[in-house]
């Protein structure tokens, strides 16, 4: 039975990048609507016109309500869903005091999938639909992932997390256990309805050269995955890199000469870049994810963003749950605008939806699809209320436009502004 229904609120969409080509790129309706048709919006304009083309449509209507796209969070660890907000470490402290002895539990796939469902759900109700996530080392922990995002639906990325030296017994694989592994969850998981497996080595440090080239490897054998790990997150890390890789140029270049930097290349952080680096990583447009809560919480430095986007680096916005602090989209958004400010650069309001929504979705390929309201891609929308609470109210009231009316959510907004999240048509919350 077909599934129609039109959305009646305000609305905002973008048709192109605001960094490169101006504000005015985001269309917004102060009455607008979006049709949807079996889980796919088939048109967005102004409600009046839409209502008369389609009378006979059951009709939802948001009032003041601000729809825009579900949010793509392009880099978190679900795993670390747990630990969120531990105390008092900088990364390499932090990933051994903290971090790998919860990856551990995750071979126990009763543990792994109620750690999942509550992390989706999570993710739901902060309005954000899509997520590129690590997983651990354990094959279990990425059936989990994916299986409870095939419960609820939703586009999601991700891996099993290679590391074969520098972690604890019991959360190392090996170069031929990782190829052998990460291959046949590839062959199950990818392309099965909504999700996308992602090649996943976590970073240099956790990898023998022998095990990037295998990953390497299996990248080359299947060019249309994604790929994803860190670079460039601390100084320390960097200097850790270049001991372990004494012939490297860079970090980079450890990447690099294993077969592990391209287009489909998603590289988490990226703050303390070498020139050298930022070309190559231009050169093939790979994507750079900011995490912004999270290199304020872990202490790893302020990321260029507005050189970078100036160079035409690809950008995607993320929240490094659990080193970021936050589940939350609006609050990662915040935090990108403040680590702006830091570096006397700004983010606009409309630079920031857009990287929370099609800019990330852009970095993950798959601007086609979702990170946008418009006519064939898929309904996985949000309604933000932009007077949640009294404070933002009382603030939001005095907006004379849609951008002084959706900062004060962004900047104080959290799990309170999102009215509704809808997944492929079909509310999930709210
Ligand atoms: N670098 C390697 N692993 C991790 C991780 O789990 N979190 C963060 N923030 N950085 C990393
Ligand atoms: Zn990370």
């Amino acid at each position: 039975m077909t599934q129609t229904c039109l959305h009646l609120g305000q609305t905002l969409w973008f048709d192109g990048d605001p960094f490169a080509n101006g504000i005015e790129t985001a269309r917004h309706e102060t009455r607008g609507a979006v049709l949807v048709e079996n889980g796919v919006i088939h048109a967005v304009g102004p409600a009046a016109d839409l209502r008369s083309a389609y009378p006979w449509v059951e009709v939802e209507d948001h009032k003041d309500g601000l729809i825009v796209a579900g949010f793509v969070d392009a880099h978190a660890h679900y795993p670390q869903t747990g630990i969120i907000a531990s105390w008092g470490k900088r990364l390499i402290d932090w990933l051994n005091s903290y971090t790998f002895p919860e990856e551990m539990r995750f071979g126990d796939r009763a543990y792994a999938d109620e750690i999942a469902g509550r992390y989706l759900d999570f993710l739901l109700a902060n309005g954000t639909t899509s997520v590129c996530s690590f997983c651990t080392i354990h094959p279990a922990s990425v059936d989990a992932f994916f299986s409870a995002a095939a419960d609820r639906n939703m586009r999601v990325f991700g891996g099993k997390t290679c590391m074969d030296r520098n972690a604890p017994d019991g959360l190392r694989d090996t170069a031929k256990s990782a190829y052998d592994d990460s291959r046949r969850l590839l062959e199950h998981w990818h392309d099965r309805g909504r999700a996308s497996y992602v090649i996943t080595p976590r970073f240099s440090p956790t990898s023998t050269p022998e095990q990037l080239e295998t990953l390497g490897t299996l990248w080359a054998e299947n060019p249309d995955c994604l790929m994803q790990t860190h670079l460039s997150e601390q100084t320390d890390e960097i200097a850790w890199v270049k001991g372990l890789y004494p012939q490297a140029r860079d970090y980079l270049d450890t990447y690099e000469a294993y077969g592990l930097l391209g287009e489909k290349g998603l590289y988490g952080h990226a703050i303390h870049l070498e020139d050298r680096e930022k070309n190559q990583l231009k050169d093939v447009g790979a994507s750079l994810i900011h995490c912004p809560t999270s290199n304020t919480f872990i202490g790893s430095g302020l990321f260029d963003m507005a050189g970078l986007k100036s160079a035409g680096q690809q950008v995607g916005l993320a929240t490094d749950t659990g080193g970021g602090s936050s589940f939350s989209m609006l609050r990662s958004m915040a935090a990108a605008y403040e680590i702006g400010q830091l570096r006397g650069t700004p983010l606009h309001a409309a630079e920031l939806i857009w990287l929370a929504t099609a800019g990330s979705a852009r970095a993950l390929h798959q601007h086609h699809r979702i990170g946008n309201l418009g006519a064939g891609m898929e309904a996985d929308f949000i309604v933000l209320d932009l007077a949640s609470t009294p404070e933002i109210a009382q603030r939001s009231t005095r907006a004379q436009e849609i951008w002084e009316a959706l900062f004060p959510t962004i900047m104080m907004g959290d799990d309170r502004a999102i009215s509704a999240t809808y997944v492929a048509g079909r509310k999930v919350n709210g």
